[in-house]
This record gives structure tokens, C-alpha cells and sequence, in this order.
């Protein structure tokens, strides 16, 4: 496929990943290759976009599936460090993965605030009428950590950490605000129906095209870079904030204020930074394994 074919192929693949809390299956492989980026940068405001729905729900689907990726790949690093505290290449590594999740969130939100009401949020209701994100079976075992409850948290070796965490929580919010101006998330709208189930997983999972069976570490990298090399497609034919009647929809404007650098820069470094995330999980990884070789 030829780069222009993959920046018109908007279909969302399925995406397999071994059950929470279940190792990888298919062998002993470890991370296998990540890809080069084929290009870091893109434009932020891009050109009028042909089909906006189809663009806009390929970016909610795979946005959601990278983060699914990644935040497995931060819950095998913290797995690893349930007795003890990361080292500083596995601390990196966590850092890039919770930037890496803050830059999806990004992507993902660019949607148009109607489109997003008439299409993908009614999409999700219908699914289930109180849908949510707390319903994420990979964010599970990161509750603690986005919660700074680990004991080895506060040391002064986790500062950048801290930061990446405090940005995650300033993005989502940014973006629930900019997307649900009233703040009511549809559990919240139903707020009988609260607690999280096997059911509830499985619908949220199957929302967003994704099979729980056993996979290979190897393979959750080729996904990862599949799916890195489709986001790098969209951007580079429509620019984060295409134009959609007639109207860029930035979540962080251009230039930004000053307090809302950091989420500007996340804007910016939307490939860098989950690229780097890949990156890092697997030198990470590949380095305790020479360690124990
Ligand atoms: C880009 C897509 C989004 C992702 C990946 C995402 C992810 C998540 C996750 C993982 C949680 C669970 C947090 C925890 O349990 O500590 C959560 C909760 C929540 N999210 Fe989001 N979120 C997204 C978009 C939104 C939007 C657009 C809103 C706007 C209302 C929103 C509002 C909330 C609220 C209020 C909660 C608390 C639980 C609930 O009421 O559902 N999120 N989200």
C-alpha cells in the first residue's frame, strides 16, 4: 500500500490483545522491532476534509486502540515493578507512555463538537446508555498510578513522571469541557447504573473493535506500529484541525496561551511522542532482558 492509498484507507482495524492481567501467548518473543517514523511533523491546520465522519470516527477508534496498547505496555512496567521501584529507563518509559496516552486523547477529541453529539457519542450510547472510560479493562491495573498511590511515586527520581500524569489529567479535561461543555458524561447522566462488569468491558471493548485473546508481545508491536503509521497517513494528508464547514476545530489555539503550553506541545508532537513511547517500552524491556541474559 502506498502512502497516499494508507492517508485514504480511514478504516479502523481490529485490534487483539491478550485478556487484563493475562501474559502474552504465541512464544517467547520479545518486543520485536519498532518501526522508524516516516515523518516527525505536520501541519496543525490542515486542508478541507472530503468525509469528515469517516476521518473523525477513524481517529476515535484508533486514538482509543493506541492508548489501549500503550497503557498495557505501562501496565507490564509497573507489573514488573509491583516489588520493587522502576529503573530510571523503565521510569522514561512510563513517562512516554502517559505523554503518549495525553497525545491520543488530543487526537482522538479533535472532532467537531457536533459531529462528535450527533454521531460517535450517540454511537456510544447506544452501545450502552451510561458508557464510559472508567469501563476500560487495560486502565484498570493504572488506576493506582494515575491516582499517585504507588509508594515509590513521591521520590524526587519520579518528578517527570508526576508531570506527565498531572498533564494527562489537565488534557482530559480539557477535552471532556471542550466536547461536553455541560460536564456530564453519559454515566454520570446515569448514575443508577454505576460499578464496572465483565458485560461492561466487553461492550466498551467491542465499542472500539477490539478481541481479547492471546497475543505475542511482538505482535501488540507490529499493531502498534500499524497503527502509528495510519495516524502518520491522516496527519499528513489533513493536518490535525482539517477543515470542516469551513472551520478549523482547534482543541488548543495557535499560538496558545501561556498556560496552555504543554498541551500545545502535545498538539504539536502527536507521532514524536507516541513513537518515543514504543520506543522506549522496548529498550526498556530488551535492556532487563540483556540484564538477565
Ligand atoms: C478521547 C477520549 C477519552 C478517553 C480515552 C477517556 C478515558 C477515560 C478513562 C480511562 C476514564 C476512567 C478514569 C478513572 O477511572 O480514574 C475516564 C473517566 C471519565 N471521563 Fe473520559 N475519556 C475520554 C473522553 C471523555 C469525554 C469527551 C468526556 C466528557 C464528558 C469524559 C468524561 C469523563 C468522566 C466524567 C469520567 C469519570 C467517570 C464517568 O463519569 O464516566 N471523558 N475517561
Amino acid at each position: 500500500m502506498t502512502a497516499s492509498d494508507e492517508s485514504t484507507d480511514l478504516r479502523p482495524r481490529t485490534l487483539s490483545l491478550p485478556p487484563t492481567g493475562h501474559g502474552y501467548g504465541g512464544g517467547e518473543g520479545g518486543p520485536s522491532d519498532v518501526r522508524p517514523l516516516r515523518q516527525e511533523k505536520y501541519e496543525l491546520f490542515g486542508p478541507a476534509c472530503a468525509d469528515a465522519l469517516a476521518l473523525f470516527w477513524y481517529r476515535w477508534v484508533t486514538g482509543h486502540q493506541i492508548s489501549f496498547l500503550l497503557w498495557r505496555l505501562l501496565g507490564d512496567a509497573l507489573e514488573r515493578c509491583s516489588h520493587r521501584a522502576p529503573t530510571r529507563l523503565e521510569r522514561e518509559a512510563m513517562a512516554a507512555c502517559v505523554d503518549g496516552y495525553s497525545t491520543m486523547l488530543l487526537y482522538s477529541a479533535t472532532v467537531p463538537r457536533d459531529l462528535y453529539h450527533a454521531h460517535i457519542r450517540e454511537r456510544m450510547a447506544l452501545q450502552h446508555p451510561a458508557f464510559s472510560g472508567a469501563w476500560a479493562p487495560d486502565y484498570r491495573p493504572l488506576r493506582p498510578l494515575f491516582r499517585s498511590r504507588l509508594p515509590w511515586q513521591g521520590d524526587p527520581s519520579c518528578a517527570a513522571l508526576r508531570e506527565a500524569i498531572g498533564l494527562n489529567h489537565m488534557t482530559h479535561a480539557r477535552i471532556a469541557d471542550r466536547l461536553v461543555p455541560d460536564g456530564q458524561s453519559l454515566l454520570q447522566k446515569h448514575s443508577g447504573r454505576a460499578g464496572i462488569s465483565r458485560e461492561k468491558e466487553d461492550l466498551f471493548d467491542d465499542f472500539f473493535m477490539t478481541v481479547r485473546r492471546p497475543v505475542s508481545r511482538s505482535a501488540l508491536t507490529d499493531q502498534l506500529n500499524t497503527r502509528i503509521a495510519g495516524i502518520t497517513a491522516d496527519l499528513d494528508g489533513n493536518g490535525l484541525y482539517p477543515l470542516v464547514d469551513g472551520e478549523h476545530h482547534a482543541v488548543v489555539p495557535d499560538p496558545p496561551d501561556p498556560s496552555e503550553e504543554a498541551l500545545h506541545r502535545l498538539a504539536a508532537n502527536v507521532l514524536l511522542s507516541t513513537h518515543r513511547a514504543a520506543r522506549l517500552c522496548a529498550d526498556a524491556e530488551n535492556s532487563l532482558q540483556e540484564a538477565h541474559l
